[in-house]
């Protein structure tokens, strides 16, 4: 026989079915509230986490998590060995929608909804668990397409608890063994790229999102670790999907780009969040890098992110208002782990609630975000002072070429010579600017150097330098250099226009 089902809002439970609670809020609950598919998993390893967090508080040795996906037979299974769920709660529990008993406790979890979010996305959705100590294993399984038939009738008028009650059924069986809890989604529904079934995107998302370790290679880790590891309980879960290598954070010295340069993190600052009473709000570190531009998403670590639980709350974006200009975000590399219980993750945990504590975090993390928006400025201002260089110089020994082609009168190598003369001025002014990029301008103050006396050589002596049209007769000559300045003086394209007069002198002279 069924359990009474409880219903309640917030920390208030509802025993019995008494309470008359629409069946819109299931669907709310399941359906409309999580937008990304992959949320699933987030919701999922947030339980076995505090599962396992619970098993450790007891003694017990726990930490690991498994997850099976089957695209073919559409199935998908995550199983802890955290401290399960006793078999005279497992119903109760599992029926309740919105009664959390962790709310108020160090648990990830407190809106008591997280588990049903696998009812958007299969036909059937079970769980399964034996509890430390005993030697029954109890599941209870879903019908998610007859909830769903139930949601969408609108001449069902059955209630929320007759509901569930209707499409939920639960087993107990004997079985000894170790404590664990599986959920097992069954018919999982194909969803455009269909990542909730692909084992790479699955690891590439809760490396992000999960409580589990820096990656060893990650030269920084051992630094955040003792600086963080004090305040902040950082995750250390072994999770494993189709038996593969256990899922890493994502930060590592270098990161690779597809089609651009490698990320390269090179240096990490703290920071420390006062709360408004005195204790710690939250603590966080950003990796600073050089800044050249957005950062690719294919690196997993774009944006200041924010974690709770070390659990990431919502995406990169979530403190994009920190900075001067939110554009910074993605720039940025970084987590903030917030310790402030008052900090409060939103339903849907994309983001927090709008508090004087959410005020104070992002007030106090505006330095930050001003210190990176400055990098960014600095370092673009740098890129684009290298590139006019580039130019400056270019356009200098070009004009080079045409005076040494020795094909211009004497008012047309004046000319000539101002402009290379005021491209070199231009490079050496550049170049006199503090901060660029450093040990890039060196190889260019010799360049500059060169250019400015190979200019002193064709123009700065009293007479110009041996020309081809030194063989023709002075008016034609006259004529050819009349011409060709006015070619020069014409052409939008200097180097083209070189190449023609080449060209003709080749033939004429
Ligand atoms: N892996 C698990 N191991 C043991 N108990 C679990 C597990 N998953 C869920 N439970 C139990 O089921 C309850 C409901 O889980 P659910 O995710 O719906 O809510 P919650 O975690 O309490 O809050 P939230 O909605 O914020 O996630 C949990 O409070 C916990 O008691
Ligand atoms: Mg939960």
């Amino acid at each position: 026989m069924s359990a009474p089902i409880r219903l309640a809002k917030a920390s208030q439970v509802v025993e019995g079915s008494p309470a008359v609670v629409g069946k819109d809020v299931l669907e709310l609950l399941s359906t409309a509230m999580y937008v990304d598919p992959l949320t699933i998993y987030r919701e999922y390893v947030q339980n076995a986490a505090d599962a396992i967090d619970q098993a450790r508080a007891g003694g017990h040795d726990a930490g690991r998590i498994a997850i099976v996906l089957d695209a073919a037979a559409r199935t998908a299974s995550i199983r802890d060995d955290g401290a399960g769920i006793p078999a005279s709660d497992f119903r109760r529990v599992l029926t309740s929608v919105g009664a959390s008993a962790k709310r108020g406790t160090e648990a990830r979890g407190f809106r008591g909804v997280g588990r049903l979010s696998g009812l958007a996305y299969a036909r059937s959705l079970s769980f399964q668990s034996r509890a430390a100590g005993e030697a029954r294993v109890s599941t209870m399984t879903w019908n998610c397409q007859a909830l769903r038939t139930a949601l969408r009738d609108t001449a069902d008028t059955r209630d929320l608890a007759a509901i569930i009650d209707a499409i939920t059924t639960t087993t107990i069986t004997d079985e000894a063994g170790d404590p664990y809890f599986e959920v097992r989604l069954e018919g999982v529904a194909r969803q455009g790229d269909d990542r909730v079934m692909s084992p790479g995107a699955v690891a590439d998302y809760l490396s992000e999102i999960a409580p589990v370790p820096l990656d060893t290679s990650f030269s920084h880790g051992a630094a955040i670790a003792e600086r963080l590891g004090g305040t902040v309980a950082l995750g250390d879960l072994t999770i494993t999907i189709n038996g593969g290598e256990p899922v890493m954070r994502p930060f590592r010295d270098e990161l690779p780009v597809d089609g651009g340069r490698p990320l390269r993190l090179r240096e990490i600052a703290f920071v420390e969040v006062p709360s408004i009473d005195g204790g710690i709000a939250a603590v966080g570190w950003i990796a600073h890098h050089d800044y050249e531009g957005a950062i690719h998403p294919s690196t997993h670590v774009r944006g200041l992110r924010v974690r709770a639980g070390d659990v990431q709350v919502g995406e990169a974006g979530v403190l994009a208002d920190v900075f001067p200009e939110s554009r910074f975000d993605a720039w940025t590399v970084g987590e903030v782990h917030v310790l402030d219980a008052r900090i409060v993750p939103n339903g849907r945990r994309d983001d927090f609630e709008r508090n004087v504590h959410l005020a104070n975090l992002k007030n106090h993390l505006a330095p930050l975000g001003r210190d990176v928006a400055n990098r960014c400025r600095t370092s673009s201002r740098d890129r684009k002072r290298l590139r006019d260089l580039e130019l400056e110089q270019a356009a200098a020994r070009e004009g080079l070429a045409v005076l040494a082609q020795g094909g211009l009168n004497a008012a047309g190598r004046d000319r000539m010579a101002l402009g290379v003369e005021l491209s070199l001025m231009r490079a050496e002014k550049l170049l006199g600017e503090p901060d660029l990029v450093d040990g890039s301008n060196s190889g260019d103050r010799g360049e500059v150097a060169r250019l400015r006396s190979e200019l002193e050589q064709l123009a700065g002596a009293d007479a110009p330098a041996a020309s081809p049209l030194d063989r023709l007769s002075p008016d034609r000559r006259e004529f050819y250099e009349e011409m060709f300045s006015l070619i020069y003086d014409c052409s939008a394209n200097r180097s083209a226009a070189k190449s023609l007069v080449d060209r003709i002198m080749a033939k004429v002279a």
